[in-house]
């Protein structure tokens, strides 16, 4: 049977990002192919032209930016052919992620600044389609209270607990998020996230002292923003995707590993009892796990280019101690819990943007990060406002490490 026309009304945070502008280009590819997606609501940081073009093509109802400063600036360039209202700051982003016509929220915020619109959205009765990864990881236990529908034993008659309110859009998640459905929680042994190891998974150990800003932001198989890609480099990205898997499947983190798959084909895996392995395969394309995202629980076709298993080669790896110590380090703060994850997020943050401003050395940001962890006092079951002064905290430290310690 066909599946029937899918009719949502949409609200994006981040539209002017990586994984923002994916979105709106698969609500098109939706709309062309006969389904409803309006887009009522966007929120964008500094980039005023993009947002502006946005708003010119898709009508939203309401506009978010960063800065009040730039609130002239893209009056001028909406000119006539948009006249609805702009809320700024972080009230822009609550407006956003609360908006009463939408039904669907994406966050595709990059950062700490996703946490509160998350829990807001959440507050709002609305479904998250959750992007940013460092809502989990830093208030994954705040987000998981806010949650109140479970798919399950409730809808499916399966006994594995996920969230119907928030659907992954990380391509592992998402992966697992689709593998997990049909599986009783009993039957799981683990499930394995895969990496593709970044462009330094074979560079000689001796010359990562040498390894500069270009060379760390040349992803081998997906096109990202900066620091998703920096971290994809020193896979600080996936040991935020196991805290992130964590809170999301409520799975021990004993449960959760991770190995690198160069080929980047493989997004998930999970052993069952039984010693089966099952997968989840596909092309490296953002824009099949956001679709899934948008029209879950539908699945309808995809015009991205399909896998050619014929082609392909499929290897696994053991995560190096020595190349990755960045992932151990992350992967060991969520383990810790607590105040533990938002500091390492915060830091690494910091400590990314200091790599690509080069102050400091892609080694640097695995210093930087061991230094200010081993200088933090952990809070456990941190509130919100403990978890943004942990963040606050760490942000600072990182900025005051001097250069030296960091080259
Ligand atoms: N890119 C991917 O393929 C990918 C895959 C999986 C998961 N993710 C996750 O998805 C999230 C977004 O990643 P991305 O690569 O799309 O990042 P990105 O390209 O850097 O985009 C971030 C978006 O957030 C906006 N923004 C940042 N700070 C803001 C603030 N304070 N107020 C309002 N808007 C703000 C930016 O606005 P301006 O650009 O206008 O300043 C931009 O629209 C991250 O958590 C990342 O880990 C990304």
């Amino acid at each position: 049977m066909p599946p029937s026309v899918i009719s949502k009304r949409i609200a994006i945070l981040g539209s002017t990002g990586s994984i923002g502008s994916q979105t709106l280009a698969v609500i098109e590819v939706l709309n062309r192919a006969g389904h409803t997606f309006s887009v009522v609501a966007l929120a964008a940081g500094k980039n005023l032209e993009l947002l502006a073009a946005q708003a010119q093509r898709f009508q939203p109802k309401l506009l978010a930016l960063e800065r009040a400063k730039d609130l002239s600036r893209l009056r001028q360039l909406l000119k006539t052919f948009w006249t609805g209202e702009i809320v700024v700051g972080g009230e822009g982003l609550q407006a956003v992620a609360t908006y009463p016509e939408a039904d669907l929220v994406v966050n595709a915020l990059v950062g700490a600044a996703g946490l509160i619109p998350t829990l807001e959205a959440l507050k709002a009765k609305k479904t998250v389609a959750l992007a940013n990864k460092e809502s989990l990881v830093i208030g994954g236990h705040l987000v998981q209270a806010s949650l109140d529908v479970h798919l399950g034993q409730s809808e499916a008659g399966q006994g594995v607990r996920s969230r119907r309110s928030l659907v992954p859009i990380d391509s592992e998640h998402s992966a697992l998020f689709q593998l997990l459905h049909s599986l009783r929680r009993d039957e799981i042994e683990r499930v394995i996230v895969t990496a593709s190891g970044g462009p330094f998974r074979t560079r000689p150990l001796d010359s990562f002292a040498q390894i500069t800003v270009e060379e760390a932001l040349q992803h081998p198989t997906w096109q990202m923003g900066k620091r998703i890609t920096i971290d994809s480099a020193t896979l600080v990205n996936k040991a935020f995707e196991v805290i992130e898997a964590h809170w999301l499947f409520e799975l021990p983190y004993e449960k959760i590993s991770v190995l690198i798959h160069p080929q980047s084909i493989v997004h998930g895996l999970v052993e069952v009892r039984d010693g089966s392995i099952l997968a989840h395969l596909s092309t490296t394309d953002m824009k099949r796990p956001i679709q899934y995202a948008l029209t879950y629980p539908e699945r309808v076709p995809s015009p991205g280019e399909r896998l050619d298993l014929v082609k392909q080669r499929l290897e696994f790896a053991p995560v190096g101690r020595e190349r990755y110590p960045a992932f151990w380090l992350v992967c060991e703060a969520g383990r810790r819990g607590g105040t533990f994850p938002a500091v390492a997020n915060a830091a690494d943050e910091v400590l990314v943007q200091r790599f690509l401003n080069r102050e400091i050395s892609f080694l640097g940001i695995a210093r930087g990060l061991e230094r200010v962890l081993a200088e933090h006092t952990g809070v456990p079951d941190p509130t919100l406002e403990e978890i943004l002064e942990a963040d606050r905290w760490a942000r600072q430290r990182a900025r005051a490490l001097t250069p030296n310690l960091l080259s």
